[in-house]
């Protein structure tokens, strides 16, 4: 190392004008700043290739490194870490002999496509990845990054909750990112990809967060683990029948995308967050297309049967209206009788929600009622306008329905709907009854525009079902029930089940060619990009939960 010169020849004492101390010092050093950055940069290598065991282990996993994932998920050379020499002050437990820098989260901000997006990704080769005060405190400095600049937040899980060893400091650090987490929904993305276990903690502030990725076979998330579980209730399960991704994306919802493997995983992050906006007072980023606006969608005259009775695969629709087919589907595999997805339609980004006839014969039950309100309210808080496709027989009838609450959790996609202040409109494909139809987007709820197609049946019911209620007596006291039936059945299909009523009354905004579906909605949404609508002043609106 260099000696650095003595004070009295530093300040030159013994002749000459007084010179600056630093000019001195800084040719002196720095023989020694190169050694010293050379050890730096050597220390941060080593930091990042992390023990050989841990890091054998995890790859025997299947499992990436922290590090690994940062590449995968940033373009390349964007990624600039903050914190990677961060020590936990923990002294129980013996950690005092453990203070591996880092602490076991990478945090720090680089770019997906050219745009900034903050992230942390757990390092589970230490402390198995387990949150400590440190560890906490480098996450809160991300998260208030990505809050205070307006960019989107990326949170790469593979961790053990609470670290054990720091008792309630780890738990403080929990609801630090708990806070953040409420405090920046809303205002800037927040994705949560799940790539290891997640207990406890590790598990509540993805469920805070927009979107949660997880991979087959990898990741796992649950509030309690295995073991608790055994000895609580005395249930043996392993960690992915407890809280695996198909279980998340079949069965709970709680995981929005599941993927095979950990590179297509982090591509459909960069792929999601090229389709959301950087924060709240942005727009979602628009793209040239190829694909004509006014393209005409003649298939759809093929894909949709004018036979109420007869299923079909609405994703069929969706693709034909959409830019060039491509949608990114979410929740796909969980309430699979309504479909939502991201894409684009003249470029722009659309949020599409859609009966799934193929599923339930498309009925709204409690699971899709919570599945669209929480993609409304997402699609609303990041400005990205609403097309909702309707062929819905109602609600789905039923005391399961009832007693689990069908009114509250109905209720959540009227209210998500109703306070949605972007873009809104709403296609009728086929039928539209009851209250489903005045839930998905009606006029008289605030969409913006609706639109029918000809063979529409849009009423409070079905015929059948109508002329039961309605006719009831006529019906019993005729001397032909079946016929007096049938005749009372046509009639009311050729007053009520068709699109005209509802347009001669302005419900719907026109009847349209199914063919011209694409280009009526590109239309009515360029012209709705200048769509302003003041918000209520009041604190916030006490949705249902
Ligand atoms: C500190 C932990 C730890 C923890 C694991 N480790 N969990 N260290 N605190 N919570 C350490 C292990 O000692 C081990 O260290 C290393 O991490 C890897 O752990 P393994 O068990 O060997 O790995 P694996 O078999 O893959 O199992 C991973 C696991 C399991 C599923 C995460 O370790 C586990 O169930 N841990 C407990 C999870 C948990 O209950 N967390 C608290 C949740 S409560 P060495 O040194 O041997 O490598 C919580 C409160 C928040 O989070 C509440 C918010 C509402």
């Amino acid at each position: 190392m260099t000696t650095l010169p003595d004070d009295a020849a530093d300040h030159g004492a013994a002749t000459g004008p007084p010179r600056h101390p630093r000019h001195l010092t800084v040719v002196e050093r720095t023989p020694d700043l190169r050694a010293r950055a050379a050890e730096l940069r050597e220390l941060k290598a080593r930091l990042r290739a992390g023990s050989a065991a841990p890091t054998d282990a995890q790859h025997a996993k299947g499992k990436l490194t922290a590090y690994e994932r940062l590449d995968l998920l940033f373009d390349d050379d964007t990624f600039t870490e903050i914190e990677p020499l961060r020590r936990h002050r923990c002294t129980s437990f013996g950690m005092d002999a453990r203070h591996v820098p880092g602490d076991g989260v990478v945090v720090g901000w680089g770019e997906v496509h050219g745009r900034p997006v903050f992230a942390y990704a757990h390092d589970f080769r230490v402390f198995g990845g387990s949150l400590g005060e440190a560890h906490a405190e480098k996450i809160h400095k991300v998260m208030d990054l990505a809050l205070t600049t307006g960019a989107p937040l990326v949170a790469l899980s593979d961790g053990a909750g609470a670290r054990i060893q720091e008792g309630v400091t780890a738990l403080a650090g929990y609801g630090g990112i708990f806070r953040r987490n409420a405090a920046a929904s809303g205002v800037i993305p927040q994705i949560s990809v799940i790539l290891g276990p997640c207990a406890g903690g590790a598990a509540y502030s993805p469920a805070l967060t927009d979107f949660v990725f997880m991979v087959r076979g990898t990741s796992q998330m649950f509030v309690t683990g295995p073991d608790v579980v055994q000895t609580v209730t005395g249930e043996v399960i392993d960690h992915d029948g407890l809280g695996g991704a198909d279980v998340h994306g079949d069965r709970s919802g709680v995981a929005t995308f599941v993927c095979d493997d950990e590179k297509s995983c982090l591509d459909d992050v960069r792929y999601l967050l090229s389709l959301l906006p950087a924060n709240n007072r942005e727009e979602p980023p628009a793209v040239a297309v190829t694909d004509p606006a006014d393209r005409r969608t003649d298939r759809l005259l093929d894909i949709v049967p004018v036979d109420t009775a007869r299923a079909y695969d609405v994703r069929e629709v969706v693709a034909e209206i959409v830019d060039d087919g491509e949608v990114l589907e979410v929740q796909e595999s969980w309430a699979r009788n309504i479909v939502c997805a991201l894409a684009r339609i003249d470029g722009h980004v659309v949020g599409v929600v859609a009966n799934q006839p193929a599923s339930m014969a498309g009925t709204v039950d409690i699971d899709a009622s919570d599945k669209a309100a929480r993609f409304v309210q997402t699609c609303d808080a990041f400005s990205i306008p609403l097309v909702t496709l309707l062929d819905v027989p109602g609600f789905l009838p039923g005391t399961d329905q009832e007693h689990g609450g069908i009114i509250r959790h109905g209720a959540k996609l009227l209210y998500a709907y109703c306070t949605a202040t972007v873009p809104r409109v709403q296609l009728i494909l086929r039928k539209a009854y009851g209250g489903a139809y005045i839930v998905l987007d009606s006029r008289s709820i605030g969409a913006d525009l609706s639109f029918a197609w000809p063979t529409n049946e849009i009423a409070v019911m079905g015929a059948e079902g109508a002329v039961n209620v309605i006719h009831r007596r006529a019906v019993a006291a005729s001397a032909d029930p079946d016929a007096t039936r049938a005749s009372l059945v046509a009639d009311y299909r050729a007053e009520l089940m068709n699109p005209m009523h509802a347009a001669e009354r302005g419900l719907v905004d026109d009847v349209i060619d199914p063919a011209d579906t694409r280009r009526v909605l590109a239309r009515s949404l360029a012209m709705l990009r200048a769509k302003h609508r003041p918000q209520p002043v009041r604190k916030h609106g006490n949705a249902p939960v």
